[in-house]
């Protein structure tokens, strides 16, 4: 090959995968500010509280004990021992430590998780509406995100729905409870069903549970502790939304053999741990009691149910959510395109939302609404949108 026929380029495999279009609702929020206009931001995916002081102090104490050198890249051993027996206890997995890796938040585990189960041409089945930057590291992995849309599957049964969109070449689900942006819960009985079809057609499910710790209607069922699950089960979590550590990028994610293997690679090729302080202070977040996570949770179904009720009053038909922290109603009376929707909220009524539609196209028609703010801002947001649609 002579230096004539090479190109300067960006290699391939990145020509499909989109960057969010939430970082770019963000930068236009921060332009607004910076010019001085205030926002109403439901745009968010952050808790409203800040990380527990304990937290903070580890990590201090780690740093000025100088726990600052390289440590094993699947992250220390306190934490993952802690980490296994949180998942034994609360979960209901049967974990080792041996099963448990550390990962820069749950974004790293899932990327870790994708790239571990996915060859070139296999198909990813996922719940649409889905979080955004899933499709992207399905495709980033070269395989093809299939779409089961969640609302037709819930109307029609869980097992008929996969078995009408799956395809031949499907190698694994993404299945994420509570989800993001729609806050459904998925049963047990749901869990059980999804659960049965990845057994029948030896499929990976990929688990996100992210929001484990925000169901208000209903339980969280963990898949990988249904009988046969553990072994074909790679689940993702994350510290980011339960401690509120969006920004010390932790998480973790628990798996069997062969796929241990792979995300060992994979995080140690690509980060190489997660930093040292962050491991001892993610520890201490693991030692919050569950009745001050409850009563949390109870804040936040407080700030659901008065924007539930307010997006209602105004026209705006919202499900009530059963777990994690956002609402999603409907909005085709504004306009039938939601990006219409929400530059139209947002230059309005300075109302920041995400268009349905960056969640796949089972989200049209809707908007995301994010309620991990103050009671007193969900007043204003609702107050500053009576002005335009009342
Ligand atoms: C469904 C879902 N999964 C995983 C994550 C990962 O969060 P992080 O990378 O901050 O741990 C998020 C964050 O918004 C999410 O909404």
């Amino acid at each position: 090959m002579t230096a004539k026929t090479k190109s300067i380029r960006l290699a391939k495999r990145l020509d499909e995968v989109g960057f969010s279009d939430i970082v770019q609702i963000r930068n236009k929020v921060l332009e607004l500010r910076a010019a001085g206009k205030p926002v109403h931001a439901f745009h968010g995916g952050e808790p409203f509280f800040e990380t527990p002081d304990a937290v903070k102090y580890a990590s201090l104490r780690a740093l000025v004990e100088n726990r600052t050198r390289y440590a094993p890249s699947s992250g220390i051993e306190p934490l993952r021992a802690a980490i296994a027996r949180k998942l034994q206890t609360k979960n209901h997995i049967d974990a080792g430590i041996e099963d448990v890796i550390v990962t820069v938040g749950g974004a790293h585990a899932l990327y870790a998780a994708f790239q571990t189960v996915l060859d070139p041409g296999d198909d990813m089945l996922l719940f649409a509406p889905y979080w955004t930057p899933i499709r992207d590291m399905v495709t980033l992995a070269q395989a093809r995100p299939v779409m089961v849309p969640t609302a037709t599957a819930r109307r029609n049964g869980l097992t008929a729905t996969l078995e009408q969109f799956a395809t031949p070449a499907a190698r694994a689900i993404y299945y994420n409870t509570p989800q993001n942006p729609s806050g459904v819960v998925f049963s047990r009985r749901e869990a059980e069903e999804v659960a049965a079809f990845a057994i029948k057609h030896n499929l990976v499910v990929i688990a996100d549970e992210a929001y484990e710790d925000l169901v208000y209607e209903g339980e969280h069922v963990s898949i990988a502790s249904l009988p046969g699950m553990a072994e074909r089960t790679i689940t993702a979590w994350t510290f980011s939304k339960t401690y509120a550590m969006t920004g010390w990028r932790a998480g973790y994610a628990v798996a069997k053999e062969p796929f241990m293997t792979g995300l060992r690679k994979l995080v140690l090729y690509s980060t190489n741990g997660v930093s040292t302080p962050t491991q001892w202070a993610a520890l201490e977040a693991l030692t919050v009691p569950q009745d001050a996570i409850a009563a949390r949770r109870e804040e936040y179904r407080q700030r659901r149910d008065l924007l539930v009720q307010g997006l209602n009053e105004l026209g705006l038909e919202c499900e009530l959510p059963a777990g994690a922290f956002y609402a999603f109603p409907a909005v085709r009376k504004i306009h039938k395109e939601s990006r219409r929707v929400a530059t139209l909220l947002l230059e309005k009524a300075q109302v920041a939302t995400i268009p349905g539609v960056v969640f796949g196209a089972q989200g049209e028609g809707h908007v995301r609404f994010s309620y991990a703010v103050s009671l007193e801002a969900i007043r204003a947001g609702l107050d500053a949108l009576r002005k335009i649609l009342a």
